[in-house]
């Protein structure tokens, strides 16, 4: 099955809210933000801004009513500053024009003095000043001083992995428009509807019920838009609940690269223990976060770190701790794996750095760790349906990866200036919420008298394709076929309360929603077909727009029961409710079962490096990967292969930089480079594992969305062990992404 939404795609029909008809007297919006990354604020001259033709309002905290504040987790962050600044880019004032460009011309015009304080941008930095967005975390499992002591060889060293930046197609945006007796209706480009509307409702002063979130679709998430599009949507709505017109606020390329958080980058310290046999026995990390100027989803990012630490092994006895480090960057927030990479980066680099040590390839040290059933994660979930040694084994096999590996050194034999590298990289994801009480959905189907139907859940559409699998599984259940199903836009007015679009978990959740409604509708269904048939209920099965009587077709046709339920009076609208069983986490113990299953996977990655230059080519990942049973094969492969190349992308080119003073550097795609079709490896290849699936995952089909970006990393040893063979004196340094600059550095390092 294709995506619904390809062919409207590629012929430029498909609506972003940038694309919504604005209605006549529609006004336009742009932020002013600070230009200093920490300071206090003396003076804002609005005047000259104010007199610029077409310049309705400027905004600030004063005009909210309501409160002046939009942390999601802990309230901690201002929709405006107001007497200080804590990061470039953070949002002042709201310039209202009769168009974006005189709003641009007038915040050129605006005079600010601010008091500079001293500006941190590292996080160990931040944390030697004792400065925290949230208090520290730490799981343990076993007893790791005694476990060193017992260990043949012990290894210290530390990590550091960068942010990363979005860069969703469409940039951040939301068009408010006031509604009748102080009520807003709001379409905005936000994976959280809900967030959404609640925040707005915060500061507006006025109750949830007041104010409708409209999504249609994301031209991509990514994690960005959990959290950090409610800020812009709030702004374009306090300007229409004040100036009662329409707003519209969009952000160009430069504000939302400079106003938004991205990825966090973490600076981290390891010690691993290992027996002779290669057994890990002990592990401990201290993970710091970069959480940037407020807490934004960093608490709940650091807790999936932790959760992440250990990847697909299993270590009896762990110790990890993780600090929100306060720094003067925007907010950093949810990106695909929500500090899974980072934490499994760590483990990765540990166990490359004891093989480096030991003198093994890594992937003998992997191989003797990998998580079995009925091992305990440091979490204490216990591993059921392990599949990590089933996909490492699946992928040996397939892959012939020993004859590649053969080849791969009898290449570097034979060749002085070019090297080749490889690495194995296996994953293991946990799949919900790591918040137990986020993992619940709702779905609102109606079925209409023509025996079309419309479903609504609070599934948000980012090119993950969660529509069509929506569609899928209505279709199924009721027996119809898809041209009868509609998906209709994720409205907070239909659907309320809901999660937002993350944790890999859409399909399932809101999935299993559909199910509840559409099993209930099919219930009541089958009884007016039994009445009609004068039958039982049992007898009945609809496939195909068709009645069948004991697997015979009858000659009643979908489109004429829907009408005689009509008749007959029966309920075609029905709400699905669905919350995750199973689940709990104890945060007190630092224990519990948080994940309903893991998704499992082993990815392996061959790169050539041109030792001249430190350019390098991927030139193949081959990977198998546990679908479950998959629903949408096609869907499902095109989110491994993006999810792995944009993981490469973070290990290798994508370079986010700020300067001393909290500038960012990388701020426009001349200066950020994500991979293309060159750098993205010259060939993938998708290998689902035989599984029977889950119970838990939606039709059996396992989430796939955040998973496989982490197969990523392994590019990063590949490299790194191409580098080895060209110079044998390098010592594995861990500081992604390794960009060619710094490959080049490291060819040549004494
Ligand atoms: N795929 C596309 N094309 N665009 C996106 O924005 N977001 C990713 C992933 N795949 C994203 C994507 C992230 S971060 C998540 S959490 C999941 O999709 C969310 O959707 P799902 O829960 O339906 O998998
Ligand atoms: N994953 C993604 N997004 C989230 C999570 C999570 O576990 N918790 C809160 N937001
Ligand atoms: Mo995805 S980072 O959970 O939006």
């Amino acid at each position: 099955m294709k995506n619904k939404d390809s062919y409207h795609h590629l012929r430029g029909e498909s609506l972003f809210v940038d694309d919504v008809n604005v209605q006549q007297g529609t006004l336009h919006a742009l932020v002013f933000d600070s230009s200093k990354a920490h300071g206090t604020i003396k003076h804002i001259d609005y005047s000259a801004a104010l007199a610029v033709p077409g310049v309705i309002r400027i905004l600030t905290a004063e005009n909210i009513p309501g409160k002046n504040q939009i942390g999601g987790i802990i309230p901690d962050e201002p929709l405006f500053a107001t007497n200080q600044v804590h990061f470039m880019g953070q949002p002042i004032a709201l310039i209202v024009a009769t168009s974006e460009r005189i709003a641009k011309k007038a915040r050129a015009c605006i005079k600010i003095t601010i008091d500079e304080l001293p500006v941190v941008t590292g996080a160990k930095e931040a944390f030697d000043k004792n400065l925290f967005v949230a208090a520290p975390r730490a799981f343990t499992l076993g007893d790791t001083s005694k476990a060193f002591d017992a260990c043949d060889m012990v290894i210290e060293d530390s990590v550091f992995s960068n942010g990363q930046e979005h860069l969703y197609l469409e940039t951040q945006g939301a068009y408010a428009v006031p509604q009748e007796q102080g009520n807003i209706k709001i379409y905005s480009s936000t994976q959280g509807p809900t967030a959404v509307q609640k925040m707005t409702a915060q500061v507006l002063g006025i109750p949830m019920h007041k104010i409708e979130v409209d999504v249609n679709r994301l031209g991509g998430g990514f994690g960005g838009k959990e959290d950090q599009a409610t800020p812009w949507a709030v702004m374009a709505s306090l300007a229409a609940f004040v100036l009662k017109k329409p707003v519209k606020l969009i952000l160009n390329r430069h504000d939302d690269m400079r106003m938004t958080g991205k990825r966090h980058p973490y600076e981290s310290t390891f010690k691993i223990g290992l027996d002779k046999d290669y057994k890990i026995k002990a592990f401990e990390v201290y993970f710091y976060q970069n959480s940037g100027a407020a807490a934004d989803l960093s608490p709940a990012i650091a807790e999936r770190t932790l959760f992440h630490a250990t990847n697909s092994y299993f270590i009896p006895n762990v110790s990890t701790t993780v600090y929100n480090c306060k720094t003067n960057l925007p907010p950093n927030t949810a990106f695909r794996g929500f500090g899974g990479p980072q934490g499994m980066f760590v483990i990765e680099s540990a166990i490359q750095k004891a093989a480096e040590q030991l003198q093994v390839p890594a992937y003998k040290i992997q191989e003797q760790n990998l998580i079995q059933e009925n091992d305990s994660f440091s979490y204490g979930q216990i591993a059921k349906q392990a599949l990590a040694t089933k996909s490492w084994k699946t992928s040996f096999d397939s892959f012939a990866i020993p004859s590649k590996i053969a080849a791969i050194n009898t290449f570097n034999k034979a060749n002085k200036t070019i090297k080749k590298g490889y690495a194995l990289m296996p994953i293991c994801f946990g799949i919900s919420f790591t918040n137990t009480p986020m993992n619940h959905a709702r779905a609102l189907v109606h079925i209409y008298q023509d025996g079309s139907v419309g479903v609504s859940t609070g599934a948000v559409e980012m090119g993950q394709s969660v529509n069509t699998k929506m569609l899928k599984v209505t279709a199924l259940e009721l027996g119809i076929t898809i041209d009868k199903v509609k998906i209709e836009t994720t409205n907070t007015t239909r659907v309320a309360n809901t999660s937002p679009t993350a944790a890999s978990a859409t399909a399932d959740l809101n999935g299993k929603a559909v199910q509840i409604a559409t099993k209930a509708l099919l219930n009541r269904l089958k009884t007016v077909a039994a009445s009609l048939l004068n039958t039982s209920e049992e007898n009945i099965f609809i496939e195909g727009n068709c009645i069948y009587q004991n697997n015979v077709k009858t000659a009643i046709t979908w489109e004429q029961l829907v009408a005689e339920a009509m008749l007959r009076r029966v309920a075609l609208t029905e709400n699905g409710h669905y919350a995750t069983p199973e689940i709990h986490f104890d945060k007190r113990k630092e224990k519990g079962h948080p994940f309903a299953y893991h998704v499992y996977g082993t990815a392996f990655t061959t790169v050539t490096v041109d030792c001249i230059r430190g350019t390098y080519d991927i030139d193949d990942v081959s990977l198998v990967h546990d679908f479950g049973k998959s629903m949408t094969l096609g869907i499902d492969t095109g989110q491994v292969e993006g999810a792995l190349v944009q993981g490469i992308g973070w290990m290798t080119m994508e370079e986010i930089g700020f300067d001393k003073n909290g500038r960012l550097q990388s701020n426009a795609l001349s200066t950020y480079k994500v991979p293309d079709i060159f750098a993205a490896p010259k060939t993938i290849h998708v290998q689902p594992l035989e599984t029977t699936g889950h119970e838990l995952a939606i039709m059996k089909s396992k989430a796939v969305g955040e998973p496989p970006l982490m197969y990523g990393i392994g590019t990063y040893f590949a490299i790194q062990n191409a580098i080895k063979a060209f110079n044998p004196n390098y010592k594995k340094v861990f500081h992604a992404p390794y960009t060619p600059e710094k490959v080049l550095v490291d060819l040549y390092d004494k």
